[in-house]
Parts: structure tokens; C-alpha cells; sequence
């Protein structure tokens, strides 16, 4: 599949089923985790993931009652150690680390025919505490990843000349 294909392909998917995920498709998408580009290439971050039901059933309450957090049989939540600071463009570090990561997780996701729902709708200190997160760290993203249960129509996208403009703003 190549790349445009799973751009234009992916949806945030909000209804699971319950066949487990292949312990190699999973680990394709950690695969893709681990190749993303990070700032100085430091890659620190670490994923957290989460097969176990009773945990999963925790975490629906946490990503403040998104039930299908819990349909999906793997839950991924991407953590960052914040010691990271800013770039010299006095953007965070660790979040654009991580948000590069969440987007190779979920494009290589579609590409292993499983669904994700990028979810920044969770409660930082409960899904820490669920997780045994140290302080130290911070959950940038999490993502349920399951096969899907339905067929999801595209989401509109604005038109490229309302967002692009040439030479200045
Ligand atoms: C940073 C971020 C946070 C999001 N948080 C949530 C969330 O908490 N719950 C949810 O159902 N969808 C969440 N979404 C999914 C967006 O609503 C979705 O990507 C958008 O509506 C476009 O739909 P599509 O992903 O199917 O193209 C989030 C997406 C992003 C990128």
C-alpha cells in the first residue's frame, strides 16, 4: 500500500469487533513507532500496551467514557518524558515527537487492516495512574487498535486554498 493510499483511506474508527489483533500485524505497527523521525533523533518515548481486559475496562472510565476503548482488544498509549524543553522554535520537543510517532502507529495500522481512533479526550493523571506512568512522564497520545466494525465514510477536508497560501501568510 503506498502511502497516499492509507492517507486517504484511514478513519478514526469509534466501533470495534472483537477478533484479536495477530501478534505480528501489532508488531508492524510498533515497527512504524520506532522508525518516525524525532527532534535529534532521541526518541524518547514509550509505548504502553494494553491487552488486558480488566485494564482496558479502566481506561473507557479514564478517556472520560469513550466505551469503545474497551471493545478494542489493544489499547496503545504513547508516553513522552518531558525533560525534552522546547526546539529553537519554542514549539515542545516531546509533543511533536510523539505526534509524528501516533501518525506512523496509525497510518501503518490501516495498512494491517486495523482501526485506530486517535484520542486526545482522556484524563492525564488517571490514564497515568491506570498505567503506572512515572511523573516523570506524560501520555501525549493514546489510540485504541482493533479490527473495525463498521464502514466509515470520509470525513470532509477543508479545500487546499482555503489552507495554503504562497510567499506569505
Ligand atoms: C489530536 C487528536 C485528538 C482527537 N481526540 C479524539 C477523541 O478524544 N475522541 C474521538 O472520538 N476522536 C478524536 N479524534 C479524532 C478526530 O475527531 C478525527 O480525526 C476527525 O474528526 C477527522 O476524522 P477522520 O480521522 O476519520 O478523518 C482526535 C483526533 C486528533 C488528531
Amino acid at each position: 500500500m503506498d502511502v497516499m493510499t492509507a492517507m486517504k483511506g484511514r478513519r478514526s474508527v469509534r466501533s470495534y469487533s472483537s477478533k484479536e489483533v495477530e501478534p505480528e500485524k501489532l508488531k508492524y505497527v510498533l515497527e512504524a513507532a520506532r522508525l518516525a523521525p524525532t527532534a535529534r533523533n532521541l526518541q524518547t518515548f514509550k509505548i504502553v500496551v494494553v491487552t488486558d481486559p480488566k485494564i482496558l475496562d479502566q481506561l473507557v472510565e479514564a478517556c472520560n467514557g469513550q466505551s469503545f476503548v474497551a471493545e478494542a482488544p489493544v489499547f496503545i498509549a504513547l508516553c513522552a518524558l518531558q525533560d525534552g524543553g522546547n526546539m529553537g522554535c519554542g514549539i515542545p520537543r516531546h509533543v511533536t515527537d510523539c505526534s509524528i510517532v501516533m501518525t506512523h502507529i496509525i497510518l501503518e495500522a490501516y495498512e494491517q487492516g486495523l482501526g485506530t481512533c486517535w484520542l486526545g479526550s482522556y484524563n492525564q493523571g488517571r490514564v497515568k495512574k491506570i498505567l503506572k506512568v512515572p511523573d516523570e512522564a506524560v501520555v501525549v497520545a493514546v489510540t485504541p487498535l482493533g479490527y473495525p466494525a463498521e464502514e466509515i465514510p470520509q470525513r470532509k477536508r477543508k479545500s487546499l486554498e482555503e489552507l495554503v497560501s504562497y510567499q506569505s501568510f
